[in-house]
């Protein structure tokens, strides 16, 4: 069995296997991302990059419990124009797509970073519609699926590449959201974000980070990140994305059994390094072999069929 059992094509982006870089995790530079890549990553995801320059929140930003990380690091980051320079570099270097993670204010802020994004060389944008901690962006436009809808359809308006859409799982109804935003062209549902979470230091009596409340990640979030993928596999046709405590290839295959196309990876790099993608896809194909299976493609969805 060839590495062609791992190939997936992913709302027309063609990835070699289907592990990608969860946004945000590491920082901006094509020289991290290059690493992610050699480290066997199928396609890599940005930070997340908005119309202005932010400095984020004050230290500390994030938080390690037992069973993952807490962060609200308030999207710090460079500005899209600043941010182009890196986006062209790594264009330069990366042989895997480069999906460029844009958030905005508005609508028309939305679209007109993606269109910067996409001139700097983007092949696919993820809209970060989900960010737990950033006030009048983030979960706010995820949580309402009108807003959501305009928020897409702007920035499908605006440029010609795959548009995702990365959503929150603090919301009723993940289902819904993302019926909202196939129908208002999303090309694919990234699922899912951070959930809701705070910690505080017992000594001192306060809450640990400096903005409070922060989003969850890692191995305590993946039975939730699995419901998801599972719930809108069964709304929508668009392909999904899953993400969400993914540190092993059964978490990988756990997730594409749920519906989910392509995997994303985060918190895992910090405990496993940049090889953790290279042993998910080897323990993928190993499963595929063992079970009988010629694509990765034939396992998505599976669970659905008792
Ligand atoms: C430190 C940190 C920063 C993050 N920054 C972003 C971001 O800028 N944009 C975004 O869409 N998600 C961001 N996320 C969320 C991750 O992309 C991912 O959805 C989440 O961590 C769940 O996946 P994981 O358990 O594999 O980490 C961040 C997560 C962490 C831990």
């Amino acid at each position: 069995m060839g590495n062609e059992s791992l190939r997936v094509n992913l709302a027309g982006l063609s990835l070699v296997n289907p592990t990608m870089l969860a946004s945000g995790i590491l920082g901006y530079s094509a020289e991290t991302l290059k690493g992610i890549v050699e480290g066997g990553a199928g396609a890599v995801v940005t930070k997340s990059v908005g119309l202005n320059p932010r400095s984020g929140y004050a230290n500390p930003t994030v938080v390690q419990t037992s069973c993952g990380l807490i962060n609200a690091m308030g999207l710090p980051n460079p500005g899209i124009d600043e941010f182009a320079k890196d986006i062209r570099e790594a264009k330069a270097h990366l042989k895997v797509p480069l999906i460029v993670s844009v958030y905005g204010f508005s609508a028309e802020e939305y679209a007109a970073v993606a269109e910067k994004a996409v001139l700097a060389g983007a092949d696919a944008l993820e809209l970060n519609v989900s960010c737990p901690h950033v006030k009048e962006t983030g979960a706010e436009i995820g949580q309402n699926p009108k807003i959501l809808a305009e928020v897409v359809s702007r920035v499908k308006g605006a440029v010609d590449k795959p548009v995702f859409v990365k959503l929150s799982p603090n919301v009723v109804g993940i289902a819904e959201i993302a019926e909202a935003a196939v129908k208002a062209g999303a090309d694919a549902i990234t699922a899912i974000n951070t959930v809701k979470a705070m910690a505080i230091d017992i000594e001192t009596t306060k809450p640990i980070l400096s903005n409070k409340r922060g989003g969850l990640s890692g191995l305590a979030i993946k039975p939730i990140a699995v419901r998801c993928v599972y719930d809108i596999y069964e709304r929508v046709k668009a392909p999904i994305i899953g993400c969400g405590g993914i540190t092993s290839w059964r978490d990988a295959v756990e997730f594409m059994l749920a519906g989910a196309s392509a995997i994303q990876i985060g918190t895992a790099i910090a405990l496993k390094g940049s090889r953790v993608f290279k042993s998910v896809t080897r323990g993928i194909k190993a499963y595929l072999k063992r079970k009988g299976f010629r694509s990765v493609e034939e396992i998505v969805g599976l669970a659905h069929r008792c």
